[in-house]
């Protein structure tokens, strides 16, 4: 069976483009594959403390993100669930990959450039390094499947890169270790499906929802009750026009398109299906019925994590638990790849 990897950072506001783009893939993707899930709270703190809050908020969004998992459906049993900084091959192997890593293919990444802002001499090492580190993630566990929004499509590519050059640098040695074909690490590849792998935020439809945008109006949260839902989607920006009828009548208009994106991927249908039912009407009617759907779809999952998080202890077993069975299978890719190295370590 092939292995899914994916993370989603602790920093707090977990949101619809959250739930969406990711986590009702890593649902699904469990009925076919072996999954794990990691909480990645070493790419969390990659920000300027002030940004992820400090050490008892992200301790707090750590358990957070774990809540929302397992109330989205996720199954820690059957899968791994886990928090990255308790597994030490994380960092390990990311040391190895940042010495086959090249700057010039980290200088190409836009989230880099984005997410330091005009004050680059400023920024973390860390998040320099970011999509290192999560190629580490990826290939410690030699996962193969990677589902993920949009926005990480270039970090995946990233990966495969790092993958390609670590076999062909090390592939005579690789192949002395008994892998014939010279592939240590596969090639990851990413799973970005559904209609709704960029959730855009409420308020502006050419940006990305996001868990840091200031106005908490330009995101639906996993925690939102139902009338917090509600004004959000009553508030959120229109154009004036009725629905269109069919989907290339979404072309440049943002907000429209994202709004049914939203509907189609929680109904579990086509946007061309919605446009059947809702094309040529109001939005003010559309949008009754999206709160609807929202509050149908997210109230038992929001109910379910406040359950979760009221019992921290539940939630650091699982993590605990999980990160055990995610250390016995990066152990044995850490031995191997020091192996390859040439790093001598204790039989
Ligand atoms: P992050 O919160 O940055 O750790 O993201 C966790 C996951 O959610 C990643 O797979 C992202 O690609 C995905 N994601 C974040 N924001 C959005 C969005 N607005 N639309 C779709 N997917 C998103
Ligand atoms: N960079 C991802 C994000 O911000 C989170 C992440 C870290 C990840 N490591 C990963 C996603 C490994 C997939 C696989 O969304």
């Amino acid at each position: 069976v092939e292995r899914v990897f994916s993370g989603v950072q602790p920093t707090g506001n977990l949101h619809l483009g959250n739930y969406l783009g990711a986590i009702v893939n890593f649902v699904k993707m469990q009925e076919t594959h072996n999954c794990i899930y990691c909480v990645v709270d070493m790419h969390a703190i990659t920000m300027p403390i002030d940004v992820w809050g400090g050490p008892a908020e992200l301790a707090r969004n750590t358990r957070e993100v774990t809540a929302a998992f397992i109330a989205a459906g996720i199954d820690p049993k059957k899968h791994i669930v886990f928090n990255q900084s308790q597994v030490s091959g994380h960092a390990e192997l990311a040391w190895i990959f940042n010495c086959v890593a090249r700057i010039g293919w980290l200088n190409r990444m836009t989230q880099f450039k984005e997410k330091a802002g005009k004050d680059r001499e400023n920024a973390s090492v860390g998040l320099y390094d970011y999509p290192v580190l999560m190629a580490a993630d990826i290939l410690l566990y030699r996962a193969t499947h990677v589902p993920v929004g949009e926005d990480q499509k270039q970090h995946l590519e990233l990966s495969r890169d790092i993958a390609q050059k670590f076999n062909n640098d090390y592939g005579d040695s690789i192949r002395s270790h008994g892998f014939g074909d010279g592939l240590f690490f596969p090639l990851p590849e990413p799973f970005i499906t559904g209609p709704a792998t960029r959730v855009m935020s409420l308020r502006d439809g050419t940006k990305k929802m996001s868990k840091s945008d200031a106005s908490d109006y330009s995101r639906i949260n996993l925690t939102d009750d139902a009338d917090t839902i509600a004004q959000k989607v009553r508030k959120a920006k229109t154009d004036p026009e009725p629905l269109p009828t069919e989907e290339k009548g979404l072309d440049a208009r943002p907000e429209a398109d994202n709004l049914v994106g939203i509907y189609a991927a929680l109904s579990d249908r086509s946007k061309a299906d919605v446009l059947r039912d809702f094309g040529g009407g109001q939005f003010s009617s559309f949008k009754n019925a999206l709160v609807e759907l929202c509050v149908t779809k997210l109230g038992p999952i929001a109910a379910e994590m406040k359950r979760l998080t009221a019992d921290p202890g539940y939630v650091e077993s699982v993590l605990v638990d999980g990160a055990d069975r995610a250390q016995a299978i990066a152990a044995e890719t850490m031995k191997t790849a020091k192996d390859i190295v040439g790093f001598i370590r204790k039989p």
